[in-house]
C-alpha cells in the first residue's frame, strides 16, 4: 500500500474541509483545489471550527498536526497527493470531468474516492481513462470531523487492493469504513435516510406534522436509541425474550396497513429467516437482558449530555430539576 503523507482534497466546502480537518488532526499533511474564489481563507476558517471539537473529543491537541496548502488545478493535486478525496458539487457530469483530469495526472497507487451522496461509483469512472478501478465511493456523514462512518463502495471496475488500502487509509484517520456490497443510487445509509425524509415531506405536505413535531418525534424518542443500536437490533429487543422473530410475528401484518407511503415488501419466510439471522449474529453471546442494559445504560449518559446542552430530550431533566 502506498503510503498517505498528503491527502489530496478535490472541492473544500462543507464536506471537503471537515476531511481536511480530520486528516491534519491526523498528522497528514492536505493538498486542496477548489476554484471558489476565497475558498482557502473559507476553508481554514472551518478547520479552525472543526479543530475544537476534535480536540474535545480526543482529549487533547494531536502530537503532531498535518499543515495545509493549495493547488491551482486538479492535475497538479493527482501529481502530488497519496490519496484523494473529491467533494465537489453533486453533479455527475463536473464529478467526472474533475475526476478524469485527476485520475489522467495521478500515479497507479493512488486511491481517488468521491464523497458522493448517492452517484453510482460506476458513473464516475465512466469517464476516467488511466486506472477507473481506483476511483471509488467514500462517502462520509456530516459533521466528517466527528462522525466517523464512510460507506466504501467498489464501481464495476473493481480492484480489491484498492478497497483493502482505502479502508487502511480511512481507519488510520479514526473512521469506520462500511465496505458496501453492491452498488446502488443512495448506497446504504443516504437510502435509509431518504425513505425517512421522503416519508417526513409526505407528512409536512399533508398536513399531519410539522416539522418541530417530525424532529420531536424522533429527537424524544427513537433518535435517542439510534446513536445506540440501529434499527434492526432495535427491534430485536422489542421482541423481548422472543426476539426479531416475535416481534415480524406481532407487527407483520402492520406491513400491509398504510403506516408509509413507501411500499414494504413481501415478508417471505426467506426475508423472516435473513432479518432473524442477521439480528442474531448482531446479539452474539449476549442476552437480550445484558443488551437492554446496555441500551438503558447508554440512554441515561446520553440524556445527560443533552442537558448539559439544555438541549432536546435534555430539557426534560433539567424541566425536573427545576
Ligand atoms: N453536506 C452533506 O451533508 C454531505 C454529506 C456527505 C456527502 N456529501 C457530498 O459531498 C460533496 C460535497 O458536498 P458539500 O456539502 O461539501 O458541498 P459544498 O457546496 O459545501 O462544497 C462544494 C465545493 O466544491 C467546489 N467546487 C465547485 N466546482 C468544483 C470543481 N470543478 N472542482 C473542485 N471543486 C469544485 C465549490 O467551490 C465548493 O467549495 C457532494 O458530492 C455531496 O453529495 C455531502
Amino acid at each position: 500500500m502506498r503510503m498517505v503523507n498528503t491527502v489530496g482534497i478535490a472541492g473544500t466546502g462543507v464536506i471537503g474541509s471537515a476531511w481536511a480537518a480530520r486528516a491534519m488532526f491526523h498528522g497528514m499533511d492536505v493538498l486542496a483545489f477548489d476554484p471558489a474564489p476565497g475558498a482557502e481563507e473559507a476553508m481554514r476558517e472551518h478547520i479552525a471550527k472543526a479543530w475544537v471539537p476534535m480536540v474535545k473529543l480526543h482529549g487533547g491537541e494531536p502530537e503532531k498536526a498535518g499543515t495545509l496548502a493549495m493547488v491551482d488545478t486538479p492535475e497538479e493535486l493527482g501529481q502530488r497527493a497519496d490519496f484523494i478525496q473529491e467533494n465537489a458539487p453533486e453533479n455527475v457530469e463536473l464529478k467526472q470531468k474533475l475526476l478524469a483530469s485527476v485520475d489522467a495526472s495521478a500515479e497507479d497507487d493512488v486511491i481517488i474516492a468521491s464523497s458522493t451522496s448517492g452517484i453510482m461509483p460506476s458513473d464516475l469512472q465512466a469517464k476516467c481513462e488511466r486506472r477507473p478501478e481506483r476511483v471509488i465511493v467514500g462517502h462520509p456523514f456530516n459533521p466528517v470531523y466527528l462522525l466517523p462512518l464512510v460507506e466504501v463502495v467498489p464501481g464495476a471496475k473493481q480492484d480489491e487492493q484498492v478497497i483493502a488500502d482505502a479502508t487502511a487509509f480511512y481507519k488510520k484517520i479514526s473512521m469506520h469504513p462500511l465496505r458496501v456490497r453492491k452498488e446502488v443510487p443512495g448506497h446504504i445509509s443516504d437510502r435509509l435516510q431518504e425513505a425517512y425524509w421522503r416519508e417526513a415531506l409526505h407528512m409536512v405536505n399533508d398536513g399531519v406534522a410539522t416539522p418541530q413535531e417530525l424532529d420531536d418525534a424522533i429527537s424524544y424518542g427513537p433518535g435517542l436509541r439510534l446513536a445506540i443500536m440501529g434499527t434492526c437490533l432495535t427491534f430485536h429487543l422489542a421482541g423481548g425474550d422472543g426476539g426479531i422473530r416475535h416481534m415480524l410475528d406481532h407487527f407483520g401484518p402492520a406491513l400491509k396497513w398504510p403506516w408509509t407511503k413507501l411500499e414494504a415488501p413481501e415478508l417471505t419466510q426467506e426475508l423472516i429467516d435473513r432479518m432473524s439471522d442477521g439480528c442474531e449474529e448482531q446479539q452474539g453471546d449476549r442476552s437480550i437482558r445484558e443488551l437492554e442494559n446496555l441500551r438503558d445504560n447508554c440512554l441515561v449518559e446520553i440524556m445527560q449530555v443533552l442537558a448539559k446542552y439544555d438541549w432536546a430530550a435534555g430539557q426534560v431533566l433539567n424541566a425536573r430539576k427545576g
